[in-house]
């Protein structure tokens, strides 16, 4: 053996290991994730591959039913865009579409022809309830804007049918679908997310639940964009690993690990000793509890910053999305900010209801009214001690003033709280001056809010409080606590102006109404405080979802 040959062989045997060693450590993860990389997208591959078929269908059947929509049943619904029914959410149509048109990217017009495949993944579809208003209200707007899109709703309900879910939703919502170009495709392992299937650590196994369904929907039709309204940021983190480039969107009512609840296991921590699970954070188990929903907080902030355009449904959900997926969407260079886009309420319909004038103004009467279930963290005795402060006060504006408590009385609990609210009244002698309203009918309800003075909230730190907006729409005076949704998105100023009060002990809530019920001019703060309320109509919310919607609908013609 020559000596060079010999002093190459040292050499390479010397450096093997540290050449090993700096494989392991910089080849290994990126072999790790180019391998992972390339099963996702191969499985993704095969799934479209899979799904081809049922593709064209969809395509295929939604261009029929237009024609014969069109041509023939056209006079009894209508087609997008052409609309003369006149269902609240038909109003301010136009409006829309004039104004978000000329915004996309893609220049004016031109992008109205998109005709892509948008998946709406909502499994509970046919629940009814204020998730549901949202998904419904969507998909409207969606149509609206893009009539030669396909919507499709992913769903677990197999039991109803097309027919039957867009009349429940007419119903229900008043909201009109236009029904050639909505497809359902039926998911068939939904018992994966129910929390029944997962007794224990239901968190997780809901989670990994919902991956089956994702694969479930996927191998069903792979959409060309995928909108989750639901809360199943697993199934879009699993779309980003399967289909890199098909772009995601979120809408989230509430989210499925918060901060607070991380907190609370902490008994040292101010929210330590509330909630469910309070200080339980301590011993072996309470270990074992914190270190399973940090790694769960962990994978779920992983799946959330995968998402590219996130909305959430108030300023409160916003916060908290924000600390837990923020810091790895700058990682991930999700740049599009996290949107608030309030759910659609039924603003327009109580303006329609409630007049509120010179005339309305006289008839008006120094009442109260406070709409709420009768739960105990609506707080009622806060207002019924506030009340009875303001009445001994003996001000001019106390006099004769009434309170007004309206909510329904679901079950036994509920009426042993009223009869406690009703032996606090005796004690305050506040008797003659309190009406319980229970079980109001909505005609009822309305007469209350035509009649009312002010509107009032006691609970503390409030989500939202759509009954809050509805004080404004009627043009109420709204005396809210200053916490949560009342304070942050609701009873705010219009044009550096008061639209209402805020307070937290029961002296400020009476100075609340003593201010409210003395204002020189109340008209002009009940005429702001409907200017406020505008920003909760059904417009509104179409107009914001839609320019979320752009984005994505951008990101899919410019990367095809
Ligand atoms: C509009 O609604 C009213 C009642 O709310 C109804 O009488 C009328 O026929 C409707 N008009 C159209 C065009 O649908
Ligand atoms: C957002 O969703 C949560 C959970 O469903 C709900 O409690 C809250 O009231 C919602 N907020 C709004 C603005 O509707
Ligand atoms: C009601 O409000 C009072 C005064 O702010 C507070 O001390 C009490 O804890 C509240 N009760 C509930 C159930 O939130
Ligand atoms: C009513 O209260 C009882 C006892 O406090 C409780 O066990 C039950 O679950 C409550 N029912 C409802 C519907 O909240």
């Amino acid at each position: 053996m020559a000596p060079s040959t010999l002093m190459w062989t040292v050499v390479a045997t010397a450096s093997a290991p540290f050449f090993a060693l700096f494989l392991w450590t910089y080849g290994l993860p990126v072999i790790f994730r180019a391998l992972s990389q390339s099963i996702g997208t191969t499985l993704g591959w095969y799934l479209r591959r899979k799904t081809e078929g049922r593709r064209s269908m969809i395509v295929r059947m939604t261009e029929d039913d237009e024609k014969t929509f069109q041509s023939g049943s056209g006079s009894s619904s209508d087609p997008p865009g052409k609309s003369s029914s006149n269902t609240s959410l038909d109003d301010g149509w136009e409006n829309i579409e004039a104004s978000t048109a000329g915004t996309s990217k893609n220049g004016d017009t031109g992008d109205q022809e998109w005709d892509g495949i948008v998946g709406f993944f909502h499994p509970f579809c046919n629940a009814g309830g204020g998730g549901e208003r949202v998904l419904w209200a969507a998909i409207r707007a969606t149509q609206k804007r893009w009539p030669k899109a396909k919507c499709v709703v992913y769903t677990g309900d197999h039991d109803v049918t097309k027919e039957k879910m867009l009349a429940r939703v007419e119903n229900t919502f008043s909201i009109h679908i236009h029904p050639p170009t909505i497809t359902f495709l039926y998911l068939s392992t939904r018992h994966w997310v129910l929390s029944s299937t997962w007794p224990h650590f239901t968190l997780l196994g809901q989670s990994l639940g919902s991956l089956v369904l994702g694969w479930d929907a996927f191998s069903l039709l792979v959409p060309d964009i995928l909108v989750d309204t639901m809360g199943y940021a697993f199934v879009l983190g699993l779309s980003k690993i399967l289909f890199p480039g098909m772009p995601t969107g979120a809408y989230v009512h509430y989210p499925t690990i918060s901060t607070d609840m991380l907190e609370s296991l902490d008994p040292t921590s101010p929210l330590g000793s509330q909630g469910v699970n309070a200080g339980k954070g301590v011993g072996l188990r309470g270990l074992a509890k914190r270190n399973y929903w940090k790694a769960f907080a962990a994978v779920y902030s992983w799946m959330g910053a995968s998402v590219d355009v996130v909305m959430t449904n108030s300023t409160w959900t916003q916060a908290h999305i924000k600390k837990l997926w923020g810091p790895k969407r700058t990682v991930r260079k999700r740049e599009h900010p996290i949107a608030v886009v309030y759910p659609p309420c039924a603003v327009r319909e109580l303006e329609k209801e409630v007049d509120v004038s010179e005339e309305s103004e006289k008839q008006r009467e120094k009442v109260l009214i406070y709409i709420a279930q009768f739960r105990p963290e609506k707080n009622h005795s806060l207002i019924l001690n506030s009340f009875a402060e303001f009445v001994s006060s003996g001000s001019e504006a106390s006099k004769d003033a009434k309170l007004v408590l309206v909510g329904s009385v679901r079950d036994d609990n509920d009426s042993k709280r009223v009869y406690q609210l009703r032996l606090l009244v005796n004690e305050l002698h506040i008797k003659d001056r309190v009406t319980f309203q229970l079980d109001a009918s909505w005609p009822d309800i309305l007469q209350w809010l035509r009649r009312a003075h002010i509107g009032v909230n006691g609970m503390w730190n409030e989500h939202f409080g759509i009954g809050v907006v509805e004080y404004q729409a009627a043009g109420l005076i709204a005396v809210v606590h200053d916490s949560g949704g009342p304070k942050l998105d609701i009873v705010t100023t219009v044009e550096g102006q008061p639209t209402g009060f805020h307070a937290t002990t029961s002296t400020e809530f009476a100075q609340g109404f003593e201010k409210a019920l003395s204002l020189p001019d109340p008209l002009s703060v009940r005429k702001r405080a409907r200017i406020s309320a505008t920003r909760f109509t059904e417009e509104e919310f179409a107009r914001k979802w839609l320019a979320q919607m752009e984005i994505l609908v951008a990101a899919k013609t410019q990367a095809s």
